[in-house]
């Protein structure tokens, strides 16, 4: 249907509309402890580091890109070569609307093909859609560090969390 969210790979043609989503998130200081706006050249690069097993994973709905998530490497060591990290990013007036359901699902169903045995996610304990969303995937929460990182110079407690897949 025309206005179905639908997943598909990341292109580079959508790197402005994914900058934009994730500054978004960036100034909600829900997200994530980045602090600056990203432009598009800081995210061609962080998309070249994206290829192969790390992909990119882009929502629409009605033509308009409205959400993105990305497995990440979560270490160089070789002892965790079958562990990505995630991101996932909706657009605010996308929020809450299953589009970021659909994204991990389909993340995940990526990370399976791509040879992972697990995702972790850091996040916060007060991001509330992000963590009802975790929690309804299936995600278990291995524990939460204290004053783990500053957010416009306050410490920021940081929960991290797991899947097996
Ligand atoms: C956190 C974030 C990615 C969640 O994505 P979202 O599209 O808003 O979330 P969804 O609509 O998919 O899920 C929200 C709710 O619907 C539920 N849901 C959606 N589709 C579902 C489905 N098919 N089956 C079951 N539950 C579903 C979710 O589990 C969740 O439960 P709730 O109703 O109890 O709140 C999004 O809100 C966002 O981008 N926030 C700002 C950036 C951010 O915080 N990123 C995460 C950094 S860690």
């Amino acid at each position: 249907m025309r206005n179905e969210i639908s997943v598909r790979e990341a292109r580079e043609t959508d790197l402005e509309a994914i900058a934009e989503i994730y500054n978004q998130g960036i100034e909600d200081r829900i997200a994530t402890l980045e602090t600056e706006a990203k432009d598009l050249s800081y995210m061609t690069k962080w998309f070249d580091q994206h290829q192969g097993r790390y992909c990119v994973l882009a929502a629409e709905k009605g033509g308009q890109l409205i959400g993105w998530a990305s497995l990440n490497p979560y270490s160089s060591r070789c002892a965790y070569d079958g562990v990505a990290d995630l991101s996932v990013y909706v657009a605010r007036e996308f929020r809450g609307k299953g589009a970021g359901w659909k994204l991990l699902s389909t993340l995940e169903k990526k990370a399976r093909e791509n040879k992972f045995h697990k995702l972790v996610l850091f996040t916060f304990p007060f991001n509330g859609l992000g963590q009802s969303l975790y929690k309804k995937m299936g995600f278990r929460e291995v524990g939460v560090f204290q004053n783990q990182g500053v957010l416009d110079g306050e410490f920021v407690v940081v929960m991290a969390m797991e899947k097996l897949l």
